[in-house]
């Protein structure tokens, strides 16, 4: 028995030394200290023996046990350390790589601000399409074939025939292919908003107040104040008794709202087919004068237009600059970058 003993040490001290992962320690432990453990069996046995020799055995094998159970620990504490040693290779205090999420445009954040703004004013949004005909964009808004004021809005007309997009620089109707196309059908990228103005009389009844938000098309030459592709917000308030008074009190409290406390703007008078009178509102940016929006009491010949009794009704008009707004809010200083697709530009919003 003495000699079971010690050969059990000999062997768990071997296999302890071998063991090369925690694994190998648990198998060395239920050899000997499992259940049916060859040590676990010497020490149940040890009732069965003489008296005598239970006093010797017993002891032997009882420091054997706990010896085991000792190597066995501090050799799982050896590996649970390296294995920490390799973990650690990893810095796990690091912190993570970041994911980069996309932008929000700032024209499209500021248009939703502006929205917000005045949808707590008992406003409506409404939009339109982009492609709209001679007799919208013009005709409706009191600016016949003829009139000098279309020279204004230098017009992307789009090729009937084709589909494609090609500019007619002249306001006379003359394409530069020849084509002839029924005047008021013409197609053409909108110049302005201002056509939704048309389309919303036509299919409601006053009073109500809307803007409409959207991207608007000039063949233009571009510089830092003017692109070929833009945002405006065309807004409308009609009812019997709308007036200027009026429309300076939401044009105040909208700039307010936009830009803070102490904005600083001004009405100019000028001249709009579609209005009358006609004012233009500006504001400072890089310590010039810019226009932010055209606007105005509307034309009787626009009610006339869409049917409305222009003695019953009264209403105003304006259309701001979305990029010129979203230039001085984010001191932008040039137009062109919100179509850049530059995304040094993009990442700052
Ligand atoms: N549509 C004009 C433009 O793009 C701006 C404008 C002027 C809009 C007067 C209006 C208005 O609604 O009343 O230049």
């Amino acid at each position: 028995m003495k000699e079971k003993i010690e050969e059990i040490k000999k062997l768990a001290l071997e296999m302890a030394e071998k063991a090369k992962d925690s694994k190998e320690l648990e198998n060395l432990e239920t050899k000997f200290l499992g259940r049916k453990g060859e040590l676990t069996q010497i020490l149940r046995s040890l009732k069965d023996l003489a008296i005598e020799e239970r006093r010797i055995i017993g002891p032997l094998a009882q420091k054997l046990k706990k010896e085991v159970e000792e190597l066995v620990a501090e050799k799982m504490k050896e590996f649970q350390a390296s294995s920490f040693k390799l973990q650690s290779k990893i810095d796990i205090t690091k912190p993570g790589k970041k994911i980069h999420g996309g932008h929000i445009h700032p024209l499209n954040k500021i248009e939703k601000e502006i929205r917000d703004i005045f949808l707590s004013m008992n406003f409506s949004v409404v939009e339109g399409p982009e492609v709209e005909t001679d007799y919208y964009n013009f005709d409706a808004l009191n600016i016949p074939k003829d009139h000098p004021a279309r020279d204004a809005w230098d017009t992307f007309w789009l090729k009937q025939s084709v589909g494609g997009l090609f500019a007619r620089p002249d306001s006379q109707g003359k394409s530069g292919l020849g084509l002839k196309t029924p005047d008021k059908e013409r197609k053409l990228l909108r110049t302005h908003t201002s056509p939704m103005q048309i389309h919303y009389m036509q299919t409601h009844q006053p009073p109500f107040q809307i803007i409409v938000p959207g991207r608007t098309f000039r063949y233009e030459a571009t510089d830092a104040s003017h692109e070929t592709t833009f945002g405006q917000v065309e807004g409308l308030m009609v009812g019997e008794d709308v007036s200027l008074a009026n429309f300076k009190f939401i044009i105040e409290k909208f700039l307010t709202r936009l830009f803070g406390e102490g904005v600083e703007f001004d009405f100019r008078p000028n001249y709009y087919p579609f209005v009358e009178p006609g004012v233009d509102v500006y504001m400072k940016w890089q310590n010039k004068e810019l226009e932010v929006a055209g606007a105005g009491m509307v034309h009787p010949e626009v009610f006339r237009a869409v049917g409305y009794d222009p003695y019953k009704t009264q209403g105003f008009a304006f259309g701001f600059g979305l990029n010129r707004l979203a230039m001085i809010k984010y001191k932008i200083p040039d137009i062109r970058l919100f179509n850049s697709g530059d995304l040094r530009f993009i990442k700052q919003f």
